[in-house]
This record gives C-alpha cells, structure tokens and sequence, in this order.
C-alpha cells in the first residue's frame, strides 16, 4: 500500500528531479539532436528529452513508457511545450510495433530500470529499420572495481527506491550481445557521484552478425503478469 503511494504520487517527482541533475541533462544535448525521421523513445519518464529534438530533422515522436504516473508528468511537459508525440502505454520488451518501423530510437537512463534489458534490447533492434540507429545514454556498471563494488552493494536497496533502477549494468556488454554495433562510444564518469554517473553514451546500428533471435513477448507478459500498464 505504502508502495504504491510512493510509486505513485512520489516517484515521478522524484525521478523528474533526478532526471534533471545538470551533469545528466548536458548528456541529453550530445546525442538527443541526432535523431531523424520516425524516432521511438524508449522510457520516455516526464519528457526530459523533448526539448532536445531538432524538429527539421524528425518526423514523428512516440513515446513509449508504461507507468501511467510517468506518463502524467510527461503530458503536461508535452502541452506545455506544444510538441507532437504519440505517448504509448507499453514496456521495451514488448514494443507494439511492425518490424523496421522507426528510423531512430532513442534511449536514456532507461536500461538501468528495465525488467529484462537483454530482452527490450532484441525488441529495440527489431523495430529500427534499414540505416536506423540507436541513440543512447545510460549510466551504469563502472569498469574501476571500488566503485562497482558500491555499485553492487547499494543496487538491491537502491533499486527499491528508485524505480528498479541497477547501478550495475554493464551497457556495452548488454548492447553487444543484443546484436548492436557502436559507431561511436564514450564512457567516462559525468560527476563526482562515481557510482551514479559512469556513462556509456553513443549510437549504434544492427550489426551484420547473425545474432539471437526475437524473444517471445508473451514469457516476459507472463513474467510481468500483465501486458501493459505499471
Ligand atoms: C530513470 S527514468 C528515465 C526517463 C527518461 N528516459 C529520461 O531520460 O529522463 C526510467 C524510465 O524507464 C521506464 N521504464 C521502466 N521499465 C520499463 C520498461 N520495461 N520498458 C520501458 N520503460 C520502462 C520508467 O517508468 C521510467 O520512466
């Protein structure tokens, strides 16, 4: 009960804030723009990214994010700032979507909250078309052992607090084995909060490879207990 009253009415607020801490938010100016054509972003939260879109450069936003109280800050950001997006009530493994639908998705601070990472990465690979790409920014696992060693300790009570969030997901690695190849990447630590703010930032594109194929949504529904909706 408790939770749930904090799920609802506190943690969107919360992770607004979080979302907004300056050293995160210049990421979003680096790799944001980029975008062109049909974009998809993935855990859209309150909106953070909206303002970072060229609009000569994009065609259609659908914003897909699956906690409706997410959802209700990010339609107040999105009349506010009177920008056209398609908000869709959905999770990542389970994008409801033709093959090759969209020609950029985009993904920030998201990886670290998703049940199935692995999963919604195959799912995001699925949905970009010929010469899409993948745009993102993800914090994550930290190559220097003293910090991923906080990170391993801290994630089982941090994720309780924040939204399911991992301190320790390697990005690269889950990005590789999802069949992505970077074109560009960056890592490096955005603030002196080390075990927060180790970035993977780039774009990648469906590598030639052969790789796994898609992952049978209706396991993660079953998983999840339900098909959409947090
Ligand atoms: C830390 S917030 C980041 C929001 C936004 N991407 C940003 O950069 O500000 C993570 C978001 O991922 C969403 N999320 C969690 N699980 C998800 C899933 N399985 N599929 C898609 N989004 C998910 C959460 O609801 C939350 O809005």
């Amino acid at each position: 009960m408790l939770n749930q009253l904090y799920d609802r009415y506190l943690l969107p607020y919360l992770v607004d804030i979080a979302t907004g801490f300056a050293p995160l938010e210049r990421q979003r100016k680096n790799i944001v723009p980029k975008a062109r054509g049909r974009v998809l972003e993935i855990g859209f939260g309150t909106g953070r990214n909206l303002t970072f879109y060229e609009p000569s450069r994009v065609t259609e936003i659908v914003g897909l994010e699956p906690a409706e109280p997410m959802r209700r800050l990010a339609r107040k950001r999105i009349a506010k700032l009177g920008i056209g997006v398609r908000l869709l009530d959905a999770f990542a493994e389970n994008i409801p979507y033709e093959d090759g639908s969209f020609d950029t998705v985009v993904m920030t601070f998201t990886l670290c909250s998703v049940l199935d990472p692995s999963a919604a990465l195959l799912e995001m690979r699925r949905v970009l078309g010929q010469d899409g790409r993948l745009l993102f920014c993800e914090h994550g696992r930290s190559p220097h052992r003293s910090v991923n060693r906080w990170q391993k300790r801290l994630t089982p009570v941090w994720k309780k607090v924040a939204g399911g969030c991992h301190l320790d997901r390697d990005v690269g690695r889950l990005l590789e084995e999802a069949g992505f190849e970077c074109l560009e990447l960056e890592r490096f630590y955005a603030s002196p909060l080390r075990v927060w703010t180790w970035i993977t930032r780039g774009e990648a594109v469906p590598s030639l490879r052969s790789f796994n194929p898609r992952p049978d949504p209706r396991a993660f529904c079953a998983r999840k207990g339900k098909s959409g909706g947090m």
